[in-house]
């Protein structure tokens, strides 16, 4: 079985209790990457893209070039999943090119960026669950506002309104999600934590009672890249500017998968991954143009990233 749902790969989870990466890719070379660790970790792995970010002319081409690809990988138990959905529409078209899971972000809402009405919030959520599962497709909402730059909005969302259980247990009663992204301190983007010590702030015990109250809807924790300095440094070293920042650690995010925690999404790390060694390819050999040796080299990157996480979050070797 190569495509299975959202739901599927998480019921699998639960039951060995291991955490999935979701991991973002916005072209084919990135998939690759991902594909490839999978099947060299024996890793279920969730595949995800973002309405809109990819450089392709039309975006049902790439989805349908997309599906294709992870489906020429018959022995990975895979999930072609859209991340950070903010209208039906963005859901309804990604069920249309065969995704098996979809996000609907309507945290916030999608004119103004603000935290969205509780009722808001469900009535969409609901909506899409309807579509999505009378076509087989899982669904994962989110409660709460998760900081940083969050992908598919204008700007960076400051304030990170953590998810509350009782909201939480309400929440899933009204919409029937089958996963639900949880805000508990972690944040998008490359620029994170400006010290250690507040890297070090997810609520862990708010995934414990929020499981607690739902224990049936699988747990998304977002925002949880690492941001490895080593990539940080490659990259300044060969021209870029990025700004020191804390990540979340690993140990952090075990502990959220000790406490319910099942798909875990990544997209920095991997950005951060495939630019360092882009960077630095090109940076050491000034002359060659053809693109093939520096693709291949940020593919390899970026794989390696994706096999350490898949390690460490337990999904390796599963299948
Ligand atoms: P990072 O920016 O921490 O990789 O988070 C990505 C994410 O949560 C995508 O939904």
């Amino acid at each position: 079985m190569a495509l299975i749902t959202l739901a599927e790969i998480l019921d699998c989870a639960e039951a060995d209790g291991y955490a999935v990466g979701a991991f973002n890719v916005s072209d084919l070379n990135q998939a690759v990457a991902v594909l490839r660790a999978a099947r060299a970790e024996r890793s279920p792995v969730i595949v995800q893209v973002i309405a809109g970010m990819h450089p392709y002319d039309h975006e049902g081409w790439w989805w349908d070039r997309l599906r294709e690809l992870v489906l020429s990988y018959p022995d990975v138990n895979a999930v072609l999943h859209l991340d950070h959905g903010r209208s039906f529409n963005d859901c309804a078209r990604a069920i249309k090119h065969g995704f098996t899971g979809v996000m609907i972000d309507a945290s916030r809402d999608i004119d103004t960026d603000n935290p969205a009405t509780f009722d808001d919030n469900v009535a969409l959520t609901r909506r899409v669950v309807s579509f999505a599962h009378e076509r087989g497709v899982s669904v994962e909402g989110e409660l709460g506002t998760i900081g940083g730059a969050e992908a598919g909005t204008n700007g960076i969302v400051e304030e990170i309104v953590f998810a509350d259980p009782d909201q939480a247990a309400e929440f899933v009663a009204q919409t029937d999600v089958d996963a639900l992204a949880i805000a508990v301190g972690t944040s998008h983007g490359s620029v994170k934590f400006t010290t250690s010590e507040q890297s070090r702030r997810l609520r862990i015990e708010l995934i414990a009672k929020i499981r607690a109250r739902i224990p049936g809807t699988h747990l998304v924790l977002h925002g949880s890249s690492s941001i490895p300095a080593e990539s940080v440094r490659t990259i300044n070293c060969f021209g870029g500017s990025l700004t020191e920042s804390y990540g979340i650690g690993i140990e952090q995010k075990q502990q959220g998968i000790a406490s319910g925690i099942r798909k875990i999404n990544q997209g920095t790390d991997s950005h951060l991954a495939w630019t360092a060694a882009l960077r630095e390819t090109l940076g050491r050999d000034t002359v060659t143009v053809e693109p093939s040796t520096a693709i291949g080299a940020s593919v390899r990157a970026m794989s390696n990233a994706v096999s350490l996480r898949m390690r460490e979050f337990g999904s390796a070797g599963r299948i």
